[in-house]
C-alpha cells in the first residue's frame, strides 16, 4: 500500500491504548487516539508529534452509538481513511453476582461491549468500500477462563469473543479481518488497586512469573495489522504469561 496507514485507538489516553497509539505513530501509522477525557488525549497526541508522528485527538463516549460514527467520519476525513481500528477503551466495576447493582452491570456491558459493537458498526461501510482493514478487540483472559468478582466484565468479554468471530466471518469476504487480543494481567491504571499480597498471588499462578506490560499488547496489536498477519482472522489472541493456556 503506497499512502500511509492510519488507525482508530479507543482507550488512547493511558494504560495500553495509550502504548498501542504510540507504537502506532513511530512506525508511520497516523493515529486518531480517543477517549472521554480530551485533555489528557491531547497530551498523547502531544507526545507524539514531539517524536515526529501524525495523531489527532477525539472526545469519544464508546458507548454511544453516533458518537462513535461521527468521530469515525472525522478521523477518515483528516486521515483519508480507517485502516485498523482498535477497540480497547474498556472499565470494570467489579463485585460479587450477589452484591452486583444493576447499573454496574449496564454500564460495563455498554462500554465494553457494545461499546465494540459501536466501533465496528462504524468503520465498516469505510473498510467495505475499500475491500481492506484490520479491527482488533481488546477482550480479557476473564472472558476465557472467567474470575470471581467480574460477572459483568467477564460477560463482556466473552462477548467481544463472539462477536469477533462473527464479524469476521461476516467481513472475510472484503479482506477485512477481525481479531481479538485476551491479555492477562498487565501494569496500567486498571491494576494499579491490587495490593501487594493479591499482586504476588497472582504472580505465582503466571507461568513466566511476572505482570505483563502494555507495550507487550500494543505489539500484538502491531502485528495483527502487519502483512504478516494477513491470513489470521476470527482468532483471539491470548497474552498473558501463561495464566490460562
Ligand atoms: N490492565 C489489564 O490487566 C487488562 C487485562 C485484560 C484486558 N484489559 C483490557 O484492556 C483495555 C485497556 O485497559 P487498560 O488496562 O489500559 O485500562 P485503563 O488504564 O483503565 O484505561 C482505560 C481506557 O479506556 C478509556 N475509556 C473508558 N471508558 C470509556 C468510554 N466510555 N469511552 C471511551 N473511552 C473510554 C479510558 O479513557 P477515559 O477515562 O479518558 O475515557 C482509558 O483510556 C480494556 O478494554 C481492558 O478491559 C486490561
Amino acid at each position: 500500500m503506497s499512502e500511509t496507514q492510519s488507525a482508530f485507538v479507543t482507550g488512547a489516553s493511558r494504560g495500553i491504548g495509550r502504548a498501542i497509539a504510540k507504537l502506532f505513530a513511530s512506525n508511520g501509522i497516523r493515529v486518531t487516539c480517543a477517549s472521554r477525557t480530551i485533555e489528557a488525549l491531547d497530551e498523547v497526541v502531544s507526545e507524539i508529534r514531539e517524536s515526529g508522528g501524525e495523531a489527532h485527538a477525539i472526545r469519544l463516549d464508546v458507548s454511544d452509538m453516533s458518537d462513535f460514527a461521527s468521530a469515525v467520519a472525522e478521523s477518515a476525513d483528516k486521515f483519508g481513511s480507517v485502516d485498523f481500528l482498535v477497540n480497547n477503551a474498556g472499565i470494570v466495576k467489579d463485585n460479587l453476582l450477589l452484591r452486583m447493582k444493576e447499573n454496574d452491570w449496564d454500564t460495563v456491558i455498554d462500554i465494553n461491549l457494545k461499546g465494540c459493537f459501536n466501533g465496528i458498526k462504524a468503520v465498516t461501510p469505510i473498510m467495505m468500500k475499500k475491500r481492506s482493514g484490520r479491527i482488533i478487540n481488546i477482550s480479557s483472559v476473564s472472558g476465557m477462563m472467567g474470575n470471581a468478582g467480574q460477572a459483568n466484565y467477564s460477560a463482556a468479554k466473552a462477548g467481544m469473543i463472539g462477536l469477533t468471530k462473527t464479524t469476521a466471518r461476516e467481513l472475510a469476504s472484503r479482506s477485512i479481518t477481525v481479531n481479538a487480543i485476551a491479555p492477562g494481567y498487565i501494569a496500567t491504571d486498571m491494576t494499579s488497586d491490587l495490593n501487594d499480597q493479591v499482586k504476588e498471588d497472582l504472580i505465582n499462578h503466571i507461568p513466566l512469573g511476572r505482570i505483563g506490560t502494555a507495550d507487550e499488547i500494543a505489539e500484538t496489536v502491531l502485528f495483527l495489522c502487519s502483512a504478516a498477519a494477513g491470513y489470521i482472522t476470527g482468532q483471539t489472541i491470548a497474552v498473558n504469561g501463561g495464566l490460562y493456556m
